[in-house]
């Protein structure tokens, strides 16, 4: 990692790109895990869905494959009174739920304890002797949860702030009616990548490789205006559009108002994408397996299907099968014994350097 410590001081114009040696890590994934992805903020899912008519209680795993931590989501007695406690039983350590349900304790199957909604510790045969018992560790660990609107949030020990992560998106956004836009499982699917889930991010993070990969795309986008804007912990690529395309209708009173946007592309570190459009909301978890294999989920949120125009659900699947391709090319490059790293473009790459910037203070380079 040496040519990433001479990068401290210089910035996208001398810096080089993260060492090919990273994505080909097996001990820097299993170090991203818990140095990046545990510390990480991660969408967990929406009121509509997450908690369906008549549960209460519903296990959650944050990041399926990579971190696998057990959570429980929990519907409290208020209205809308949502938290989120660890799924695993404080006795032994057996998981506690194992599918949704409507209860008024939870009861672990094993040795019987019982805990109430709130995660507390109820009850426990057998431990009448115990003492100075139960004390605040027999309680289930409440997991960090934010909200945006009806989209939630988790982490398991956050290194930054919800605020830090999505204030921009959140601020920019504000005139988006969010509870009026609904999932449709129809439209969304899961990609499985045979490539290292920050080259997945990598290639998201730039424009430059738009006019190249994605012809059809290319054409709704006036590339000369096309910008990148950095965030504390991500960044806004904005997607000015081209006259053919369907633009946002913004208020008088927002900072881009004049602006044809065609697109919001919100990248939040270190692996989601929310990408906003008039017709609706796009979203894109990029949930690693291993050092070499990536699940992406597109999570489709309509609005105003009538706008799905000249981009839609098709038109974005066939962008990402184009970026799958280029993205298995350079996993395939990046094995090369010649190639060491690259440099950045200035003009088009800021975000993929910041990204890389990001991990590095991450992992403490
Ligand atoms: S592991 Fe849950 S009661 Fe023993
Ligand atoms: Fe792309």
């Amino acid at each position: 990692m040496t040519s990433t410590k001479t990068n401290k001081s210089q910035g996208v114009k001398a810096d080089r790109t993260m060492p090919a040696s990273f994505y080909r890590s097996q001990d820097l994934y299993e170090r991203s895990r818990d140095e990046i992805f545990a510390r990480s903020w991660q969408f967990i899912g929406d009121s509509d869905t997450i908690l369906s008519d008549g549960t209460n209680v519903v296990p959650v795993n944050i990041l399926e494959g990579c971190l696998d931590e057990p959570c429980i989501l929990i519907r409290g007695a208020e209205p809308g009174a949502l938290s989120l406690h660890s799924n695993v039983c404080t006795h032994r350590g057996s998981v506690l739920v194992e599918k949704p349900c409507h209860v008024e304790t939870m009861r672990c199957r094993y040795h019987g304890r019982r805990f109430g909604l709130d995660g507390c510790f109820v009850s426990a045969p057998g431990f009448e002797q115990a003492e100075n018992f139960p004390t605040e560790q027999d309680n289930l660990a409440k997991i960090p949860m934010q909200s945006w609107g009806k989209f939630h949030f988790a982490s398991i020990e956050p290194a930054f702030t919800l605020d830090e992560l999505i204030g921009d998106m959140k601020e920019r956004l504000h005139f988006l009616p969010l509870d009026q836009f609904h999932y449709a499982p129809e439209l969304s699917r899961d990609y499985f990548i045979n490539a290292n889930w920050a080259l997945y991010c990598d290639n998201y993070l730039e424009g430059l490789h738009v006019p190249y990969v994605h012809p059809s795309l290319a054409t709704l986008l006036d590339t000369r205006a096309y910008r990148t804007e950095l965030l504390p912990y991500g960044n806004l690529q904005v997607g000015v559009a081209s006259n053919e395309a369907d633009a946002f209708e913004l208020p008088q009173s927002h900072p881009d108002y004049g602006q044809h946007i065609a697109a919001y592309y919100y990248w939040l570190y270190p692996n989601m994408m929310f990408n906003f459009y008039p017709w609706g909301l796009s979203i894109n978890l990029v949930i690693p397996q291993a050092y070499n294999q990536t699940k992406v989920r597109f999570l489709t949120y309509v609005w105003r299907p009538e706008r799905f125009g000249n981009y839609s659900t098709a038109d974005i699947n066939q962008t990402e099968l184009e970026d799958e391709e280029v993205v298995h090319a350079v996993q395939r490059g990046i094995q090369s014994r010649v190639y060491k790293s690259g440099r950045y473009s200035p003009t088009w790459e800021a975000g993929v350097h910041q990204f890389h910037r990001l991990i590095a203070a991450s992992l403490g380079f």
